[in-house]
């Protein structure tokens, strides 16, 4: 099987190249990146103005497979993926039963392979039903193929055990994703903590909610040499703590979520749950600083958080609903019109964040576009313009606060593994 990706402008991070290309695929391998190539292919895939992309890998999302399937399931997960141009996700182990055991992670994989549309990679939970007293089975986990172990939806607050857990994951040689929030200091919050939101008589959740956990667990990494990767950073002094954490030499990757780069609690309306995710939506400065940590590479990875919840829960507002939003089908889009078009990210750092830094921290062999690697793939085309619109989504969940918004950026085609899974 020959596909052929005709005229587009190639972006490889591997060595940070941005040059007009044809990309032939042989047997799910590329095999030629070349001008102008004349072969005739069983498949051709018109890149004309269009970039040719790594295939975006997403560290953080919420399949909701087994036990939340009205939520979402694998495959409406992965579905989603491929039609906002990932090709590979990390799904987070907080489902019902939670995934702390083989049996689970076979599970997942199992339902993801006979799927086929993209590669899902199951997360391993760090403690027994994500209940913070016992580790769950890391070990049995890891022969299982997990590519991490973390708690995401809460922190392990028992820092004796979270050390523990660090430990084995140094033995596993396998990052540990952190979720970054003191339980006790929430209190009870919703929102952000500040004055808009006072004024809203919403109780909120303070910065130090997530720093002293970041500083705690950068302080576990440290004694333990664990590579601490933490999940959707989004306070300002998140991004000092990575940056002196990375200037100390300590194995520390961050992450940052669109919503968290974009939007701040002014934007939130008045008891709309779609603007309620956790950590919540900040301040300008927080923003700020985050744009910057992602300009300067202090913060590597543009995750989602893709975390899917009914319409009808999201209707509870701001007091009751669940914390969390969508991402996989607004991600690509978002970052290339406010990080991209304004300046702050070259094309290649984007491909960076979305693809390159994810496959290392995750040790796969994935990321770049070079002959030989197996052909994982997204044709974006950055200049096409739309009004985001949720019933336009393939995910189960519509709970996005960014339904209406004019975005720049639409993914043309996703192919994984030399297979053209999507096509607009
Ligand atoms: O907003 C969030 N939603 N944050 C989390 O940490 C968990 C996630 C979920 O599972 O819904
Ligand atoms: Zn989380
Ligand atoms: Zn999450």
């Amino acid at each position: 099987m020959l596909l052929l990706i005709k005229n587009g402008t190639v972006i490889n991070p591997g060595d940070k190249t941005e040059k007009k290309a044809d990309i032939l695929v042989k047997d799910g391998r590329i095999q030629k990146i070349a001008e102008k190539q004349s072969i005739k292919a069983d498949r051709v895939v018109d890149a004309t103005g269009c970039y040719v992309m790594p295939g975006f890998i997403d560290m953080h999302v919420h399949l909701r497979d087994p036990g939340l399937e009205h939520k979402e399931t694998v495959e409406t997960g992965v579905k989603a993926a491929i039609h906002g141009g990932f090709t590979t996700v990390v799904a987070m182990p907080n489902t019902k039963p939670v995934v702390d055991n083989a049996d689970v992670v076979n599970y997942v994989h199992n339902k993801a392979y006979n799927i086929g549309l993209a590669n899902v990679l199951q997360a391993g939970a760090v403690t027994k039903g994500q209940r913070g007293e016992v580790l769950s089975d890391i070990e049995g986990m890891v022969e299982a193929g997990i590519p991490g172990i973390s708690e995401d939806g809460k922190s392990v607050m028992n820092a004796q055990l979270y050390r523990e857990a660090m430990t084995l994951a140094v033995k596993y040689d396998i990052p540990i994703f952190a979720h970054c929030e003191d339980i006790n200091l929430v209190n009870g919050g919703v929102v952000n903590a500040d004055e808009i939101t006072e004024s809203m008589h919403l109780k909120g959740i303070s910065n130090a909610v997530e720093d002293v956990i970041i500083a705690r667990d950068i302080l576990l990494a440290k004694e333990t040499g664990a590579a601490l990767h933490l999940c959707h950073c989004s306070t300002k002094d998140s991004v000092k703590m990575v940056e002196l954490a990375k200037k100390a030499g300590i194995r520390v990757t961050a992450e940052v979520c669109p919503h968290h780069f974009i939007l701040t609690s002014s934007d939130l309306k008045e008891d709309d749950a779609n603007y309620k995710m956790n950590p919540p939506l900040r301040t300008k400065e927080d923003v700020e600083a985050l744009k910057k940590g992602l300009k300067e590479g202090i913060m590597d990875v543009i995750s989602t958080d893709h975390a899917p919840h009914t319409t009808m829960e999201k209707k509870m507002g701001l007091r009751k609903a669940p914390f969390g939003i969508v991402g996989l089908e607004t991600a690509a889009a978002l970052t290339m019109t406010e990080l991209v078009d304004k300046g702050y990210l070259t094309i290649i750092q984007m491909a960076e964040k979305m693809s390159y830094n994810p496959a290392k921290i995750l040790g796969i062999d994935k990321g770049v576009i070079e002959e030989g690697k197996i052909a994982d793939l997204v044709v974006f085309n950055a200049e096409k313009e739309y009004i985001i619109d949720p019933n336009n989504f393939w995910s189960r969940g519509k709970n996005t606060p960014f339904a209406g918004r004019k975005v720049k950026g639409m993914v043309m085609a996703t192919i994984v593994g030399g297979k053209v899974v999507y096509e607009k």
